[in-house]
């Protein structure tokens, strides 16, 4: 591997994260408006029992939405409900099991879920790890692809039979996903090699985020064709202090804390809470009903990477993700809504 190939996505990644800082820097973080109360409303956010996750929940169950912390750590999503319910006394929240790097994990936690007989009109697909070393998952997926990635295509899929039940015209269910402006670092090489040739971890973080915004954009044509209440956005938090960074090497962890806590004074690093102020605008501000196929930083609409908007790479993702995983590329929710099949499945998928 030469080493052009091995430092060129972690320099692409750190020059990101330095601009990003930078902005950060120079302006307030986004503080989410009054929203009106959610009560009645079930929302699901994967990841949700640590640091982004986390304060998503707590902000949506503030707002009185029924939430469901999806994670796979059991013992921190039951610590995470019972802290949240001692805050809040009157909070709905809950914890499912489901690990998003595993397939027929993804295929019980949905069965459950929908075992409970719940609407669903919120999902966050917030889950990640970042610069895990090279490995791969039961089904052989890369880690990076499968957690970020293709556990919450398949996720969302299975679910949106349920989003779409319970959307509304006046009040869509909106799925959002949470990217990254690592997003902005990747080149489309990773669609068309299963396993990458040199492994780089920036870069298949990288590719993941970058997946997360095709996937997005060519769900909402889907769903905006159909007619369907539910509409598909991503999120850019920008830099949070939070677990992610637990894998960088131990040189890079020290200075990353230090540069945290530092950046984190003058308000340059934002907080779970600060940086959670955009996804959860995103799920339940009017302002957005209806609005899909955003890229979001700081409660505004910006422009997510050239390659993003590629309609084509958009379309060969879609196809490639159904490949890997079995599925047929169309969704059955435009004939159903069309031909005014309400009640049936409104997808093609059998769990
Ligand atoms: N932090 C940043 O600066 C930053 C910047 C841009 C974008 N983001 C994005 O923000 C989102 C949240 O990240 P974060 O910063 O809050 O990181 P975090 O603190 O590490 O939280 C990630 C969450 O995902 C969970 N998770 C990881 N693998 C999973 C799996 N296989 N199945 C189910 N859950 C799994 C983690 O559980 P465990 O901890 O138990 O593994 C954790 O609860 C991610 O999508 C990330 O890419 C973060």
């Amino acid at each position: 591997m030469s080493v052009l190939a091995r430092v060129l996505p972690v320099l692409k990644l750190y020059l990101t994260a330095v601009k990003v800082l930078f902005y950060q820097l120079l302006h307030k973080p986004f503080a989410v408006p009054a929203l009106p109360k959610q009560h009645g409303k079930v929302a699901i956010v994967t990841g949700g029992a640590r640091g982004l996750g986390y304060a998503i929940v707590r902000q949506l169950a503030g707002l009185g939405m029924h939430v469901i912390i999806a994670s796979h750590d059991k013992k921190q999503g039951l610590a995470a409900v019972k802290s949240i319910r001692e805050e809040q006394s009157r909070a709905l929240v809950d914890f499912e099991f489901v690990d998003l790097a595993s397939l027929s994990s993804v295929r019980q936690f949905v069965c459950r879920f929908q075992a409970q007989g719940l609407p669903l009109h919120v999902l966050i697909n917030n889950a990640a790890v970042m610069l895990v070393p090279e490995g791969k998952t039961d089904d052989g997926f890369e880690l990076h692809f499968a957690t970020n990635y293709l556990g919450h295509f398949l996720l969302t899929r299975f679910l949106l039979d349920t989003l779409v039940h319970s959307g509304k015209d006046e009040a869509c269910s909106r799925i959002i996903s949470i990217s990254s402006s690592a997003h902005y670092t990747a080149d489309k090489d990773f669609l068309f090699s299963r396993s990458m040739q040199h492994y780089s971890a920036h870069g298949a973080y990288a590719h993941s985020k970058l997946a997360q915004v095709l996937f997005t954009y060519r769900l909402q044509q889907e769903l905006q064709s159909s007619g369907c209440a539910v509409t598909a956005s991503a999120v850019d938090p920008g830099v949070v202090d939070t677990h992610l960074y637990r894998n960088l090497s131990t040189p890079a962890r020290l200075a990353q804390r230090l540069i945290a806590h530092l950046l984190f004074r003058v308000g340059s690093w934002r907080s779970p809470a600060q940086a959670a102020a955009t996804a959860v605008y995103a799920a339940a501000s009017p302002e957005l009903e209806g609005v899909g196929g955003c890229y979001l930083y700081e409660g505004k609409r910006v422009s997510s990477s050239a390659l993003s908007y590629d309609v084509e790479l958009q379309a060969q993702l879609w196809r490639r993700s159904c490949s890997l995983l079995g599925l047929a590329d169309s969704l059955y929710v435009y004939q159903a809504k069309r031909g005014g099949g309400g009640g049936g499945a409104y997808t093609n998928l059998s769990l």
